[in-house]
């Protein structure tokens, strides 16, 4: 695999490869020494045009514990602010040598463009409404560790709730849980659906929620959203919260997740910790595990040694 820029182009090949890969990339993080020299020599640049806390660390993160150089480069204090161009940004940074790009921009398809300006690999890390790939392996993986499951999840019942329509997570999962034989239903209110189905949906949370394996909660994506999309934050939360008389309806073993960062008081009204089944601090902690795996999958393919195999 050349560029990682969503689940559709990847294919459940290439997820389920990761997957297993990032088997052995928990196995080096639990190490006393979480670092081994696998992609020494290589270079990753993390260009981030849009806020992040966990993706860009995470990225970072999993590049030093492969011993990859890193750049990162964040849009706000850049040459962007004088009004370079990302196409100029991109050849800059190239020309320096880089072997990877993760980026992170508001505009979907953004990753495809780049591609066509550098040969170096490139790495979705969110594109606008469209995509953010490594979230969607990273919550497939805490959901398949998560269960003892080596296959698939076929059969498995995950519900995303909240604001479907922007988010680029909720696309990437759907595609994600799709491929590896899961049942996703979506659940939001018709404003917060995207015009296109992807999926079977409903209104009421109620309804299914003592039926799901997997809960998967939203933050409503404010500064992608220009219209009164619902009443008030109060009766959005009424009806799509994770409140406390919803989490005692849950199943010990529905798995709750989130993909960070929360909005406590609006999609998620109890403590997390007080939850049994939550992933929330498991799907951070994967995150870098799935990214180390990325990473290697793209950069390693090369004559020269992996050192994978080498305890550090
Ligand atoms: C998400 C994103 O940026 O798309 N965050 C993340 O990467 N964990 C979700 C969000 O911003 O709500």
């Amino acid at each position: 695999m050349k560029h990682l820029r969503s689940i559709a182009e990847m294919g459940t090949g290439a997820v389920t490869r990761i997957l297993d890969l990032t088997d052995h990339m928990v196995e080096v993080n639990l190490r006393p020494n979480p670092k081994v020299p696998a992609l020494r020599g290589r270079t990753v640049c993390n260009l981030f045009f849009e806020d992040s806390t966990r993706t860009r660390l995470s990225f970072e993160t999993a590049a030093k514990r492969l011993s990859a150089d890193v750049m990162t480069f964040t849009a706000g204090s850049s040459s962007v602010n004088k009004g370079e161009s990302l196409r100029d940004t991109i050849e800059t940074v190239a020309a320096m040598g880089v072997d990877a790009f993760v980026i992170r921009h508001q505009s979907s398809g953004v990753p495809w463009q780049v591609a066509r300006w550098t040969t170096a690999s490139i790495i979705n890390g969110g594109d606008g409404w469209h995509a953010h790939p490594t979230q969607a392996l990273l919550d497939a993986y805490t959901v398949r560790t998560a269960l003892g499951r080596t296959g698939g999840l076929d059969g498995l019942r995950v519900a995303i709730v909240g604001d479907i329509r922007h988010s680029r997570v909720a696309r990437s999962n759907i595609e994600v849980f799709t491929a590896l034989g899961a049942d996703v239903i979506l659940v939001a209110p018709t404003t917060l659906l995207p015009p296109t189905p992807l999926a079977p949906s409903t209104h009421d949370l109620d309804s299914i929620i003592g039926d799901v394996d997997v809960l998967y909660l939203l933050r409503l994506q404010t500064e992608r959203i220009k219209d009164a999309v619902v009443p008030s934050i109060r009766e959005y939360s009424t009806r799509f919260a994770l409140t406390p008389a919803r989490a005692k309806r849950l199943g010990e073993h529905v798995l709750v997740m989130h993909p960070g960062p929360m909005n406590r008081g609006v999609e998620i009204m109890v403590d997390p910790a007080e939850i049994p089944g939550a992933m929330i601090t498991k799907q951070v902690a994967n995150g870098v595990a799935v990214r180390m795996a990325v990473l290697f999958d793209l950069l390693s393919a090369t004559d020269r040694s992996t050192g994978l195999e080498v305890s550090a």
